[in-house]
């Protein structure tokens, strides 16, 4: 965690830095683009327009090897109980790699091995039972990323089952679902690592019913007994494990869906890519890791620059729920207001987390990020190879990719105030070669390791997320009075009772 010093070290570059716009650095140090850019196989990434100088970027990788971080990294990677609050080890690298050097890590990536030899058997059966179409039904970590790798890696691969995804416990969207699939040729994968979490099971019980086939109703669990207990059969039950958080859970059984929709070999390819993220993360020196860079530029940008807002705009439509997986990771995680050891944080911790793909979005939000107030610094991901026959769309959105990434940083003076254009807004670029299962396991490797880098520099657990029980306590308190069943409302919240009235008379 760093001191005091260190956060004074900070401010004080981040005055010297303000002194000097983004374009203004980047004519005072003729090498910045070698110096602020890194390769990692096919991830290229470009920080030179962050608003950051040399001195500064090199005094805070010094600080962050001083605070004992390589020593943290290998605690993460050895299963070390880090995640405190729940007295759990954090292993979702032994998903991907087998770099832990402790018996418990490689008793997690021997487990997570059997664990996907397992499915091998079920796509069978499932081919066996001829089943055509797959409900995945899960939320936050349990639908978010298998639900992005499936639509970003559509192309690279076909398991043979037609995958969908329902999350909210909305009715509309179960409706819908139910309407549209033939029940006796759909499975049902019920996604949640703890069974307990009410949208999955209010949702699984009515299709438990319309399935009516306990045969076709699986589920990908780290409570198996909660499972068994709602009729799922023992057979069809995978594995997950409490060393898994659920926002880093991609790697597990919980990608089942994206098993079925797109084959074994693509997850495969897909860890692969990850698992290289993680061997750079642990080897590569601080000054030529990526993770660190990464994680670096966000502190920077919150506590130095005092940014309370990250954009992610991926210039690629396959990339369109990239913002919304990494919502859960950054904020899920980082949203925490106290340390590890539950004092008050000394620095502002999380910033929100926004975005959507590029091109859509230059015609909605990109009016803000150009001229309005605040300034969102932004993560702008492209990818060189397309992947698809449409060269002048594919040449047409990179060049809006590197457009936007100058005019922000750059700007444009005019007389007249309304076309004038401030600048000094910081982008990381970052480039795929294409996007391949291996690169997208890199990229989201890459994010999930920088979380955990700025989780230490701020001094916070990562790893839980008390801050979402609380809504849903009161909302299983209030199931009675919004059903109906209850009528005395004197003990509830004046404003919640006032609602409920208003919802009673509509
Ligand atoms: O409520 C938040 C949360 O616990 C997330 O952390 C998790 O990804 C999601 O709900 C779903 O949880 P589960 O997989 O246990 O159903």
């Amino acid at each position: 965690m760093w001191n005091e010093q260190d956060w004074r070290a900070l401010a004080e570059h981040a005055r010297r830095c303000r002194q000097r716009p983004i374009a203004a650095l980047i004519a005072a140090e003729p090498e910045r683009n070698a110096a602020f850019a890194r390769r990692l196989g096919p991830l290229y990434c470009n920080f030179a327009r962050q608003h950051v100088d040399a001195e500064a970027l090199a005094d805070m990788q010094q600080r962050l090897k001083d605070s004992g971080i390589q020593a943290q990294v290998r605690a993460l990677f050895d299963g070390v109980r880090i995640n405190r609050s729940e007295d759990r080890a954090v292993l979702h690298t032994a998903l991907r790699s087998d770099l832990g050097s402790s018996p418990e890590a490689r008793a997690a990536h021997a487990a997570a091995q059997a664990a996907l030899e397992t499915i091998d058997g079920l796509v069978i059966r499932l081919k066996v039972q001829g089943i055509t179409d797959i409900l995945s039904v899960g939320i936050g970590g349990s639908d978010l990323g298998p639900r992005l790798v499936l639509n970003a890696l559509t192309e690279f691969g076909n398991g043979g089952f037609n995958v969908h995804f329902l999350s909210s416990a909305d009715g509309m969207y179960l409706d819908r679902y139910m309407g549209a699939l033939n029940p006796e040729k759909t499975a049902v994968l019920l996604v949640s690592k703890s069974f307990g979490t009410q949208e999955t099971l209010i949702n699984g019980a009515a299709l438990k019913a319309w399935v009516g086939d306990s045969e076709r109703v699986f589920a990908i669990t780290a409570n198996g007994k909660r499972a068994a207990a709602f009729d799922v059969p023992p057979h069809n039950i995978l594995p997950i494990w409490d060393w898994v958080g659920g926002r880093f859970s991609v790697w597990s059984a919980v990608a089942f869906p994206v098993v079925l929709g797109l084959g074994k070999p693509v997850f495969r390819e897909f860890l692969r890519g990850a698992a290289s993220m993680d061997a750079h993360f642990l080897e590569a020196p601080i000054e030529d890791n990526l993770v660190h860079w990464q994680a670096l530029m966000s502190v920077w940008n919150r506590n130095a620059m005092g940014y309370g807002t990250q954009g992610i705009i991926p210039y690629d439509e396959r990339l369109e729920l990239l913002p919304a997986h990494l919502q859960q990771v950054i904020m899920e995680s980082l949203g925490k207001s106290v340390t590890i050891d539950g004092a008050d944080c000394m620095q502002a911790t999380s910033p929100v987390l926004m975005g959507a793909s590029g091109n859509p979005s230059q015609h909605s939000f990109f009016q803000y990020l150009q001229q309005g107030i605040g300034t969102v610094p932004l993560d702008i991901l492209g990818v060189v190879q397309s992947g698809h026959c449409q060269p002048t769309n594919h040449h047409f959105i990179l060049a809006n990719l590197l457009a936007q990434a100058e005019s922000l940083a750059n700007g444009q003076p005019s007389d007249d105030p309304q076309r004038r254009y401030p600048g000094n807004r910081p982008s990381t670029v970052m480039l795929l070669d294409e996007l391949s299962p291996y690169a997208l396991g890199m990229l989201l490797a890459l994010y999930e390791h920088s979380v955990f880098v700025q989780s230490q520099i701020w001094g916070i657990n990562a790893f839980d997320q008390w801050g979402v029980e609380l809504g849903k306590n009161i909302a299983t308190g209030l199931m009675p009075f919004v059903e109906g069943e209850q009528t005395d409302l004197s003990d509830i919240d004046p404003v919640t009772r006032e609602l409920l009235g208003v919802m009673r008379r509509s």
